[in-house]
């Protein structure tokens, strides 16, 4: 039995030794050998990481793209690759500045560097699992729905088939600027009728019919919704268990928001099928971007057909890519053709040249035209409308540069800073299209950066922008038409145009419904706000801004005159016995004056009741006095007027433009009567 037991031990002693001696043979054979190079190369180089605290004021930021300044700091001091940890991600993502290092790792690599981050919620949820072309994996289904998008929509056989469609959406840009600008308007805001004429335009790819106005405006409003509540959607992405019960109101938002999107885009597509079994053999029929998605099955994936939410998904990315980086890229091309007059006069002469007077650019006007091209090159390269790619991953541990890079790290490129390299751009900050014409540094730039990268907005490598010729193609037509339809100019003779980027977060007032834009006089103001410096989210109002500001100005006074924070005036009283009016006031008597009632005085203020600020403009402002706010007392009158006078308006001013500028101000619940008693 000893024996037996002796023998037993001895085999499973030798079975174990082969188990291990198999074990560390094999891994010794299946490990790459990369790994062991890898594990001791250093990561690169960055600060220290934030704290804890620092992670949950970096959830909080304004923007991501606040971090460019510290980039810039890091990259002087590090060199072109450097990291640094945001608890935010798991590992510290890798920043990349250098175009020579972005060509090895994005051309030289492309397939190592290809891949995207894990998608986490809120990303999970909008991409329906990662079924879109910019989340999905490097892998079949992104290769499939890629594939598709490209061919069946981008190609540029068939981007000819919604030639008719962009004539339709320019009249309709044209016709909506010249109302804007007729009657003498001081300043015209445009960025929302780009907006508006480029969203129309990919809608229309996307459905394959021009929807009506209104239904367009839903669906922009739901994607400027997404947009606009990413930033605070993101919260999900850390620690999720404890920040969904956290944010428990904000989750549901989330949720809410994707079942509006699916209610608003399902029976669109559900349309799109029934029309394609009823028509999609007759002459005319428009196939689009959905006729595509609902056709497709994915061989790399069962031969399956995409679910509707998936459907919903790549319809919304296509909308959203599409739309603010194009008209981002528009509003600057057509913002450097205000500053720069000269430019401006040259590209007009070149239209000229190739264009009939009276005509509009056409498609194939545009090949005649290299100025034209030359100036939106320019365009892109000094602005480029994203100052990164999405963000890449690499799918299994690599060496970069003598870094190591931990599978699934986000590594990002910087496409502003390479396309403003000073090696490659002279005066890179400057904005001169001619270096894209003939003995220029940019002479026969190729923006695919397949040889080499001089600039790359639209990213370079497999994850390049699919769109890139059609929104090349929408950029040359609009500016052509624009140039040869208008004259551009600054909002006010001499103005200096404020040409500092800001990122846009999307303004929360965009998806304000027209009712209450009709009901209250904030619009007004916040148009006249949104006139002067715009609607990024980013810019205040300063306070030079207020001085061309003439409703904000009728609107404290008229605050002032209606609801004075004091009904009278502080005590005065006479230095001596004195006559008023027939009576006698005796030395030391306590004499006031009620501010508000000279404030609603009828015979100066038509219906005094009201809240009217035009009155200080209507009539030269005759009503109010010319604006100056002397018919009224708020301040208290002449001598004894508040020396402070100038500072509380001021102040008034700089808070109420403020206030507006960033906030949507509403009753608590939509039938909320306001109760305007004073107590
Ligand atoms: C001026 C206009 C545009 C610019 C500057 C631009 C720029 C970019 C950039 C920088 C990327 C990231 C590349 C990377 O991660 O390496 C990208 C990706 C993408 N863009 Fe655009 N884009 C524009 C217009 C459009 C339009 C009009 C559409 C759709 C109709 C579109 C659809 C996409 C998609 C689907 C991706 C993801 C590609 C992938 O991950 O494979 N873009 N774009």
């Amino acid at each position: 039995m000893e024996e037996h037991c002796l023998f037993y031990l001895a085999a499973l002693a030798i079975f174990i030794l082969i188990l291990v001696m198999t074990f560390f043979i094999s891994s010794l054979l299946q490990t790459p050998p990369r790994q062991h190079k890898t594990a001791s190369l250093p990561l690169p180089p960055g600060p220290q990481p934030l704290s804890v605290l620092g992670t949950f004021f970096a959830l909080f930021r304004r923007s991501e793209f606040d971090v460019e300044p510290l980039l810039r700091r890091l990259h002087s001091q590090h060199g072109p690759v450097v990291s640094f940890r945001l608890l935010s991600f798991p590992r510290p993502p890798i920043f990349v500045s250098d175009r020579v290092l972005a060509h090895r790792a994005l051309v030289g690599r492309g397939a190592t560097f290809a891949d995207r981050p894990s998608a986490i919620d809120p990303g999970l949820i909008i991409s329906s699992n990662r079924h879109n072309v910019t989340g999905a994996p490097y892998g079949p289904v992104w290769r499939a729905l890629r594939r598709n998008l490209a061919t069946k929509v981008l190609h540029p056989s068939q981007l000819r088939v919604y030639s008719p469609a962009r004539r339709q959406v320019l009249d309709v840009l044209l016709k909506d600027l010249e109302t804007k600008s007729s009657g003498g308007a001081a300043a015209v805001v445009v960025m929302e009728s780009f907006r508006f004429a480029v969203f129309s335009l990919l809608a229309f790819m996307c459905f394959g019919e021009r929807l009506d106005d209104e239904k367009i405006r839903r669906i922009a409003s739901l994607q400027r919704e997404l947009l606009s509540n990413f930033v605070s959607f993101s919260v999900f992405a850390v620690y999720p268990k404890f920040t969904k019960l956290l944010f428990r109101s904000r989750w549901k938002k989330l949720l809410d928001f994707r079942s509006k999107q699916e209610e608003t885009y399902v029976p669109l597509i559900d349309a799109r099928r029934n029309l394609l079994l009823r028509r999609r053999w007759e002459d005319g029929f428009v196939y689009s971007y959905v006729d595509s998605l609902v056709d497709l099955e994915i061989p790399e994936d069962g031969g399956r057909k995409l679910k509707d939410g998936e459907i919903v998904s790549l319809c919304s990315e296509f909308l959203s890519a599409g739309t603010d980086t194009t008209a981002t890229a528009l509003q600057w091309i057509m913002a450097n053709l205000v500053k720069r007059p000269d430019i401006q006069t040259k590209l007009y002469e070149e239209i000229e040249r190739v264009v009939e007077k009276d005509a509009v650019v056409r498609e194939e006007d545009l090949q005649r035209m290299p100025y034209l091209k030359a100036v939106v090159l320019e365009g892109l390269r000094r602005h480029p409308p994203g100052h990164f790619v999405l963000p890449h991953t690499v799918t299994e541990e690599v060496e970069f540069e003598g870094y190591r890079i931990p599978k699934g790290t986000v590594v990002t490129f910087s496409v502003a800073e390479i396309g403003w390299d000073g090696a490659v751009w002279t005066e890179p900050m400057e904005f001169r299209p001619e270096r894209f014409l003939e003995g220029g540094e940019g002479e026969g730039v190729d923006i695919t950066g397949v040889q080499e990268i001089r600039m790359m907005p639209f990213g370079v490598g497999r994850r390049i922008c699919p769109a890139m010729g059609l929104a090349l193609l929408h950029l040359e037509y609009f500016v052509a038409n624009l140039v040869k339809e208008f004259e551009w100019m600054p909002a006010a003779d001499g103005e200096e145009i404020d040409m500092t980027e800001k990122v846009e977060r999307c303004s929360k007032r965009e998806s304000f419904p027209e009712r209450e834009l009709e009901q209250t006089n904030m619009p007004k103001l916040y148009e006249e706000i949104k006139c002067v410096v715009g609607t990024n989210e980013n810019a205040m109002v300063r306070e030079k801004d207020l001085l061309r500001m003439p409703y904000l100005k009728a609107m404290v006074l008229e605050g002032l005159r209606q609801h004075s924070p004091g009904h009278f005036v502080l005590p005065h009283t006479v230095l001596e016995k004195a006559e008023f009016e027939g009576y006698q006031i005796p030395k030391g008597v306590a004499v006031t004056f009620a501010v508000t009632k000279i404030g609603w005085d009828g015979v100066v203020w038509t219906k005094p009741m009201e809240f009217r600020p035009e009155r200080f403009l209507e009539r030269g402002g005759r009503e109010g006095g010319g604006g100056d706010g002397h018919n009224q007392g708020p301040e208290g009158p002449r001598q004894r007027i508040s020396p402070t006078i100038g500072l509380a308006l001021l102040k008034l001013e700089y808070f109420v433009a403020n206030l507006v500028k960033e906030f949507e101000w509403k009753p608590t619940t939509e039938e909320e009567e306001i109760n305007m008693t004073k107590k």
